[in-house]
Formats: structure tokens, C-alpha cells, sequence
């Protein structure tokens, strides 16, 4: 534990962290949004903006001969009655919800995503409206009830993702890529139709299991009017004031989705999430083994972290059930580094610019604590520019060896603070991602005034 006099300067008024540098201010909230509903939003998305990690599930037909979820038939790389045989052989022998449960959970994620209908049309639970795995499959069960209990055993929040895409049913338009079964336009009570069947499974959805999130996915394909997506908006919130709508309900999501590429700069969503896959596929493709390494999404999330994101990382059972070995090993792993490192992750807000610490970081909610992610093994002491505040102690994550900080270079007129040097011994370090907790004598302030030249003394 160190002390560390940082002289606040007069010079530098601002009492405030300024916008982050790299970010693009957040995205206006709609001109009607009153104080008082931005307030309401802000309270429903609570658990969502500090759990920070989720776990996203494909599972599905798709998994029995391991191909491509949905977009197979609908690329025509297969037929689509091929696709569908896969029907005749999804049995979920061996599925444990619990265990899922239970690996989400020891992967320090706080919510999980199942794939309760994907694009091809095929639920997971037995709805009225169409193809389901209870009717239609060996394994004539429901599938998402058991998880869904599980995930709530273990504290853990529940997610459902719901295509509004359905290549299967008859009253839906594109069935694939080169062929279309009808227009709207000239068709517009078939269409209706078809509304009517999506809003009765979500019905159904929220009638059985009340998920906390409602994770949309293929709404690209029609408009937020055509979608009737206010009206489904309201329909979701009539059941449960306090659920969460993702981005892709177009028109009326609460978060945005980037996908697969980890944004270079924050994203201009005040909330949002990214999802990714442990590998190159969402559902299970056998030969695809290219695995992100732990330390490859240990990097990922404290990346998103630091821009202020989730990260909700996506595994791929097989059919039987079983989860991969690569991926529970994984799943662990990242938990391990998780549960170290709790209080840098859960409940954080964004860390401050890569000009004042040239890595991730993220703050306490409070702004007291600063909090440096680390990579590899620093060949030197860590820098820290443009921090205003009296650092109080500084610790590494997990160890209590002791953290030497010293400033340096501090020269008042020029009314930029000192450089901030900390030297993390290396026996502190973690295998994977470290990090450095500085906490701070008051809610964090960093220099930005813009330094003049000096031209004569
Ligand atoms: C895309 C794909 C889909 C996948 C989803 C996950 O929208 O259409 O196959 O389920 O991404 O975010």
C-alpha cells in the first residue's frame, strides 16, 4: 500500500472525468424521452449494465449433423429437406440444465441466453403456432422450462432469444436466399398473419417463463412498422414492466448488439453488449476448432469492460446435450479470472481514455477507484498520465504484495499533473490479464486542458 501525493492543480478547475476521448457521445435518447422515463430506463437496466458478462447458447437441429444454424438452408448450401431430417435424430439425451446452470454460473457470467427459436423456425418449447422439438423430435420434451429453472436456482438472470424470422412458416415472406413466397404489399392479411402467429409464441414465451431479457435476432428483414414492434414493445412490457429489450426488436430495443468484432472505439449506445463466438460458429460444427484461447476473451471482455460493455459469449452444445471440453475448460477458466477480479468488472463503469493509461480500465461506480488491466509481463513500470487525484493505495487484484507508485516529472506551471509510475511486481501477476487497483482520494479528475508551447520565460 502506497501513498502518493498527486498535487491537484489550480490550473485544472474541471472537477469532472471528461468524455472519454475515443468515445462517441451516447446516442440521444428520443426527443420524448422525459427525464423521469430516462430515470425509469436506467433503473430497469440496472442488473443488465453491472453484470457485465453473459453466456449466449445456440442450441438447436442444426446441431445433429453440425451445420451452419438456420442460414444453411437459407444460403441453399443444403437442402431444406435435409435440413429438417435433422429433426429425426435431435434426442437431447444427455441434457443437464442444471449443469449448464451451473458451468454459466462458476464462468462468473451473471445472465445467459437460450436460443428459445432460431431462424429455422424450430422451438425449443412446445408452442401451439409451430415446428417444436416436444412435437416435432425424439426429444419430446420441453427444453427451455428445466433451464430456466436452473438459471433462477442459481441466481442467475434469464435471457430467451427469439427469431422474428421464421424461414419455416408458410406465412412468413423469403424462405431462402432465392426464394421469396409472397410480398407484403400484395399480400398484407398473409403478413398479418404471420404477425399474429410471432406475437402469440412470444406470448406463450412470457406466459411460461417470464424471461428478464428478451433477446430478438433477425428483425433486418422488415421494418419497425411492419413488425408491429411498438406494439409488441408494449405487449412484453404489459406482462413485465422491468423486462429488457435488446436492439434488434427494430425501432424499440434497449441496448445495441455489436457483433463478432470487438469495437475499436465505444460504441454510441449508452447500453450495449457484445456477442461473440468461442469459436467461428454460434451452434456446434464439428470441425471447427479454432477456440479462442481464455486469455484471447479475457482480453475481449476487459476491452469491452472498459468501454463501458457487456460481452455475452456464445458456446454451442452438441445435440446430445454435452458441452465441448475445450469450451468447459475455457468457461472456467474465465471464471476463475472473473471471481479474482470481481470488483473490477461487476457494477464498473468505463475506465478513462487510452491517452491517460495506455491499456483497459474501468472505474467503481463511485469514480474512486481506477482500476488498469495489465497484459503479459511489463517490461517496466506502468504510466499513468494526466490523473489529478491523490492516489490513496495501490494493490494488485488478488495478492498483497506490495505495489510501488511514485510520481514524476510534476512541473506546475505548465498545470499538467505528474506521471504516474507504478511498478507492479512480477510475482503479483496473473497468467492471464492482471490488475492494478489505485483507489483515489475523491471521485477520479484527469487533466485536459490543451498545453501551450512555451515560447519565452
Ligand atoms: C446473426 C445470425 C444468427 C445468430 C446471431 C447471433 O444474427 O443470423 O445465426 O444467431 O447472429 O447474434
Amino acid at each position: 500500500m502506497n501513498k502518493i501525493g498527486i498535487g491537484a492543480l489550480a490550473a485544472c478547475a474541471l472537477a469532472c472525468l471528461p468524455a472519454p476521448a475515443f468515445a462517441a457521445p451516447p446516442a440521444a435518447t428520443a426527443a420524448s424521452d422525459t427525464d423521469a422515463q430516462a430515470a425509469a430506463k436506467a433503473a430497469r437496466m440496472q442488473w443488465f449494465a453491472d453484470a457485465k458478462f453473459g453466456i449466449f447458447i445456440h442450441y438447436g437441429i442444426y446441431d445433429v449433423d453440425g451445420v451452419e444454424e438456420s442460414w444453411s438452408f437459407f444460403d441453399e448450401k443444403i437442402p431444406y429437406a435435409d435440413y429438417m431430417q435433422q429433426l429425426k435424430g435431435f434426442t437431447a439425451a444427455h441434457y443437464d440444465p442444471q449443469a449448464w446452470a451451473d458451468l454459466i454460473k462458476a464462468s462468473g457470467a451473471k445472465y445467459a441466453v437460450l436460443t428459445s427459436k432460431h431462424h429455422d423456425g424450430v422451438a425449443l418449447w412446445e408452442t401451439k403456432q409451430g415446428l417444436n422439438v416436444v412435437k416435432d423430435t425424439p426429444a419430446h420434451r420441453d427444453l427451455v422450462a428445466p433451464f430456466v429453472k436452473a438459471l433462477r436456482k442459481d441466481g442467475l438472470k434469464v435471457g430467451l432469444y427469439y427469431s422474428l424470422i421464421d424461414w419455416s412458416s408458410p406465412d412468413y415472406p423469403a424462405f431462402t436466399k432465392t426464394r421469396t413466397r409472397y410480398e407484403i404489399k400484395n399480400d398484407p392479411a398473409r403478413w398479418n398473419r404471420f404477425v399474429v402467429y410471432y406475437q402469440s409464441q412470444l406470448r406463450d414465451l412470457m406466459d411460461r417463463y417470464n424471461p428478464d431479457l428478451y433477446w430478438f435476432d433477425g428483425g433486418w428483414e422488415h421494418s419497425a412498422a411492419e413488425w408491429h414492434s411498438r406494439q409488441t414493445r408494449d405487449m412484453i412490457f404489459a406482462h413485465n414492466p422491468n423486462a429488457i429489450i435488446n436492439s434488434r426488436l427494430p425501432g424499440y430495443g434497449d441496448y445495441g448488439t455489436p457483433e463478432q468484432g470487438v469495437p475499436i472505439r465505444r460504441p454510441p449506445d449508452k447500453y450495449w453488449e457484445l456477442c461473440m463466438t468461442i469459436n467461428n460458429s454460434w451452434g456446434w460444427q464439428p470441425q471447427d476448432h479454432d477456440f479462442k484461447t481464455p486469455y484471447e476473451i479475457i482480453r475481449i471482455l476487459s476491452d469491452t469492460l472498459g468501454m463501458g460493455g457487456n460481452l455475452l459469449l456464445d458456446i454451442g452444445p452438441r445435440a446430445d446435450g454435452t458441452i465441448p471440453q475445450e469450451e468447459v475448460s475455457t468457461l472456467k477458466e474465465i471464471g476463475r479470472w472473473v471471481r479474482k477480479n470481481s470488483q473490477a468488472i461487476y457494477g464498473s463503469r468505463a475506465g478513462i481514455p487510452k491517452d491517460y493509461y495506455y491499456g483497459d480500465s474501468t472505474l467503481s461506480k463511485d469514480g474512486r477507484t481506477l482500476y488498469l488491466f495489465v497484459t503479459g509481463r511489463p517490461n517496466g513500470p506502468l504510466l499513468v498520465k494526466g490523473l489529478q487525484n491523490h492516489v490513496l493505495a495501490a494493490r494488485v487484484l488478488g495478492s498483497d504484495l506490495p505495489v510501488k507508485a511514485h510520481l514524476s516529472g510534476k512541473w506546475s506551471s505548465t498545470g499538467a499533473p505528474g506521471l504516474l509510475y507504478i511498478d507492479v511486481p512480477d510475482a503479483a501477476l496473473d497468467p492471464e490479464v492482471s490488475v492494478v487497483a489505485l483507489q483515489l482520494d475523491g471521485p477520479i479528475k484527469l487533466f485536459h486542458e490543451d498545453m501551450k508551447p512555451i515560447t519565452s520565460n
